[in-house]
């Protein structure tokens, strides 16, 4: 069978990423074979070269004004894109050029908490202003919208009272690194 490629597209620190590249790196029938960015800063570029996976920086003008990047993941023969705390909104030409091929992660019950401007810190801070009573993460196909896509796993974790926004991170996180790298493990077994 040939071996199914993961390209992985992070904008910040890039734990999530790393989970998934250690969760695939002996495994025969799937790699993570690229990973990419729009953040030249980004903590992710370092956990990369570690992992010894090739890294792609592009710009934001490369991005919505050209079809490099999707050149690269055709040249790369690329299965599945897998939004790790990516920030940018994904062009449409890349949308239609990979249908039902781009996943994201969410820090939240999504459809609620969701949508622009909606990321990392900002989520967990609406969930605790809300007084919510659970928070969690949601793994949904991406379209041209932002957190909009068809949803593919949910799971939820509670949220105190007592709970700052970083307690509610913290929790979140924990269920990212558990479920990211089998759901899509999961996915790619039905591709
Ligand atoms: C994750 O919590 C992810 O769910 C979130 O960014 C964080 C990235 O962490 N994504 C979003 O908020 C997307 N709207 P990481 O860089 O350590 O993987």
């Amino acid at each position: 069978m040939a071996l199914k490629r993961l390209a992985i597209f992070a904008s910040g620190s890039g734990s999530n990423a790393e989970k998934i590249a250690e969760h695939f790196a002996n495994h025969s029938e799937i790699e993570v074979s690229l990973i990419l960015s729009n953040n030249p800063q980004a903590g992710v570029i370092a956990r990369a070269r570690r992992l010894h996976i090739p890294v792609i920086l592009f710009d934001r003008k490369t991005f919505y004004e050209t079809h490099k990047v999707v050149e690269i993941l055709q040249n790369e023969h690329i299965d599945l894109v897998v939004l790790a705390g990516f920030m940018m909104l994904i062009p449409e030409a890349m949308v239609h050029a990979f249908p039902n091929k781009i996943v994201n992660i969410h820090p939240a019950l999504l459809p609620k908490y969701g949508g622009k401007g909606m990321y990392g810190h900002f989520v967990h801070e609406a969930v605790v202003s809300a007084q919510e009573p659970e928070s969690g993460i949601s793994i949904h196909y991406v379209n041209e919208r932002y957190d909009e896509g068809d949803i593919i796993f949910q799971v939820t974790c509670p949220v105190a009272a007592t709970d700052t926004p970083e307690d509610v991170a913290a929790k979140v996180q924990v269920l990212e690194h558990q479920h990211y790298p089998e759901v899509v493990e999961k996915l790619l077994s039905t591709l």
